[in-house]
């Protein structure tokens, strides 16, 4: 049974009118239980809208969306989302903004001092996995922003979610920082075997990450195409001078293009 199933998924934001554009229409998508795939796009192609409706922050128009077999109603702790702007609490220490969703569910169910004690155990590996055990007690503002998002990481895998969906999350970081970050999250991965849906407009950053790179177009947002990525399981940076690497992400590159009417080379330039 796969992990995620979309079907013929259509979106319209508002009032359906003749004439309204739907944010999603006919896509069909499935994923499977501890796969990584990459929905990349022009802006507007609705990769954040299908996320969101991924992790039910969004209600859908028609068509029918299932995590492990039943239809998706709203958020679970199944599914933990990943934003480009690190959301931990200021107020809090590293260790205790991961912490924090397990204090609220410890808090409401009453727990006991050994599940305590567990959590506390998954934080501490958690942070290991992060590399900032040594960094517990420093506040955000105390951190760079790759190590923020590393923090919002840990955070969301916490509750040993089932996937990860992950919205453009290094968007905001330095080329180098988000390099790092890359090889952290194929890590991570492989140790936690979590389901990854993840959004970039970084068609490099697709490649790299995905199992497969899911394309998408806007104005109805669709998709295109879907490619696997024809790269060992075990990535490395080296990889992306591979012939095969830079083949698909010629051939990506050149749909995104004719997607927002821009065909060539000489179009970005005018
Ligand atoms: N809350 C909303 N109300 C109305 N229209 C919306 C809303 N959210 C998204 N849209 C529209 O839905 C379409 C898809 O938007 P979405 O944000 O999913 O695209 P995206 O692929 O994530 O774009 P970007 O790469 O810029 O983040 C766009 O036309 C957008 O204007
Ligand atoms: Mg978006």
């Amino acid at each position: 049974m796969s992990k995620v199933h979309v079907e013929n998924l259509s979106k319209y934001f508002g009032a359906v009118s003749p004439n309204s554009v739907p944010a999603l229409q006919g896509v069909n998508l499935s994923v499977e239980d501890g796969e990584f795939v990459t929905l990349v796009g022009a802006s507007g192609c609705g990769k954040s809208t299908l996320l969101r409706i991924l992790a039910g922050l969004e209600t859908h128009t028609t068509g029918a969306v299932q995590c492990n077999g039943l239809p998706i109603a709203g958020p679970g702790a199944d599914r933990a989302m990943v934003f480009q702007h690190y959301s931990l609490y200021p107020w809090l220490t590293v260790m205790q903004n991961i912490k924090f969703s397990r204090r609220l569910k410890v808090k409401r169910e009453n727990l006991t001092s050994s599940d305590v004690e567990a959590a506390s155990g998954r934080a501490d590996a958690l942070l290991d996995l992060i590399g900032l055990t040594k960094v517990a007690d420093a506040y955000p503002n105390q951190l760079s922003g790759g190590m923020q998002q590393r923090v919002a990481i840990a955070r969301a895998l916490m509750g040993k979610p089932d996937m990860l969906l992950m919205d453009e999350p290094f968007g905001a970081l330095d080329a180098q920082t988000r390099e790092v970050m890359h090889d952290l999250i194929l890590h991570i991965h492989r140790i936690e075997k979590t389901t990854i849906v993840f959004v970039t407009h970084d068609v490099d950053e697709a490649i790299y990450l995905g199992q497969r790179v899911v394309l998408m177009q806007p104005r109805p947002g669709r998709i295109h195409s879907i490619y696997p990525v024809p790269l060992p399981g075990a990535r490395n940076q080296e990889m992306k001078h591979a012939t095969e690497f830079r083949a698909l992400k010629a051939e990506i590159l050149a749909r995104i293009r004719e997607s927002t009417g821009l065909a060539t080379d000489q179009d970005l330039l005018d």
